[in-house]
């Protein structure tokens, strides 16, 4: 018997109970014989109508002194007190599995530190990309490479917004509301719609794929809430899909990581990953491009990441991931990165100081055109004195 405990009983951690319950038989085959026994729910609230009603605690303590529980589930979301509970049960010699990118990303370092001092697992599988597989094909399946670039629609939530906004009409209120009652979005959407949630998800498998820490508060941070649907109209007019994206490169100055929205051209398979699919492209030199597509929120398809890792540590694998904490701040300025950058105005100056780009006129006086590739804070510099109505990077 695999004992498990879930702290967090909300979305994800009852997603996870489902998964286990619902595919019992075929997990039990795939661990020659044993089964997996939630043995624990840690919440505040009571499940008096659950099947599993009866295991619920608010007593942290109970769990970590059971020698019977190997694996505790942590799908609390937030920092506190999920990474501090974390640390308890790696301290204590137990496997932790989570779904929390927040917790990953700022705190990953110590916690895969703590895990490999006790001989234990911390494994994270859910917190990039809900269901994709992405952790762990990154770290086993292209360990030949040396990764040039990782580059992502990493939230279901504001994909799904554009999405709806561009192919229905619908508005962004309206849209958002309709991916909450689905379960997508966080329990402050403000970290889905300001990017903050991609920004932990890139940084994640930026310090995966470079091997060294990279943390949220390095990395610029941009979201959609200054997109609009005339954006995305002359954006699809030049053959281009808006799509926030984190992207995280490999440059001879330092890593380059950003988390923007930027225009995708349809001839990028990128453009066509719609609602709450996710998508990310990792660039190996060995390999080249991989893509890798699924539901990136959602109960379900977020359970089952979890569940994958349960498996994994079921097995007996040990899987730890490695990257190393470096004193001084790896990432560069983005501003001195190469770009080239969607632009609307009313100027018709613009013609004369970007010649050679191609220029779409809408009826209302307006222009749009793409820069040439350029410095960020060059192409800056040059479009400074216009009065730009919008301004997008392009992919
Ligand atoms: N709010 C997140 C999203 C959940 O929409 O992608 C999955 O991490």
């Amino acid at each position: 018997m695999i004992n498990i405990a879930i702290l967090g009983f909300g979305v994800v951690g009852s997603g996870v109970a489902e998964v286990i319950s619902e595919n019992s038989d075929s997990l039990s085959e795939k661990l020659s014989g044993e089964e997996i026994c939630v043995k624990y729910i840690l919440d505040k609230r009571s499940f008096p109508e659950h099947a599993l009603g009866n295991r619920v605690t608010m007593d942290f303590d109970m769990i970590l002194n059971d020698p019977e529980v190997i694996v505790v589930v942590e799908t609390m979301g937030g920092s506190h007190p999920a990474y501090e509970f974390s640390k308890r049960a790696l301290e204590a010699g137990k496997n932790v599995v989570t779904s929390n990118k927040e917790v990953v990303a700022n705190f990953g370092t110590e916690l895969l530190s703590i895990a490999r001092e006790n001989n234990v697992n911390y494994l994270f599988e859910a917190s990039v990309g809900g269901g994709i597989p992405i952790i762990r094909p990154m770290w086993q399946c292209l360990a030949a490479n040396k990764i040039e670039s990782v580059t992502g629609i990493l939230n279901g939530t504001t994909n799904f917004i554009l999405t709806k906004m561009i192919s229905e009409g619908m508005d962004f209120e309206e849209a958002l509301k309709l991916a909450q009652s689905l379960g997508y979005a966080e329990a402050n959407p403000a970290a889905d719609i300001e990017g903050i949630d991609t920004c932990r998800k890139i940084c994640i498998l930026a310090s995966l794929a470079f091997g060294k820490t990279v943390l949220p508060e390095n990395v610029h941070c941009e979201g959609i809430s200054d997109i609009t649907l005339e954006d995305m109209t002359a954006a699809e007019a030049l053959g281009y899909s808006i799509k926030l994206l984190g992207r995280a490169e490999n440059t001879d100055d330092g890593i380059y990581v950003i988390t923007a929205p930027f225009l995708v051209g349809y001839d990028n398979p990128m453009a066509g990953v719609n609602d709450v699919y996710n998508a990310i492209t990792v660039c190996g030199n060995a390999v080249g491009d991989i893509m890798f597509y699924g539901k990136g929120a959602g109960k379900l398809p977020t359970a089952s990441a979890v569940v994958a890792d349960i498996v994994d540590i079921a097995r007996e694998c040990k899987k730890n991931i490695i990257w190393s904490f470096s004193k001084d701040n790896p990432v560069t300025d983005y501003r001195s990165a190469k770009t080239r950058f969607f632009v609307r105005t009313e100027d018709p100056r613009a013609k004369e100081y970007f010649p050679g780009c191609v220029f779409c006129d809408s009826e209302n006086g307006e222009y749009a055109f793409i820069t040439d590739e350029d410095k960020e804070s060059r192409l800056s510099e040059r479009l400074t004195g216009f009065s730009v109505i919008s301004k997008i990077r392009v992919l």
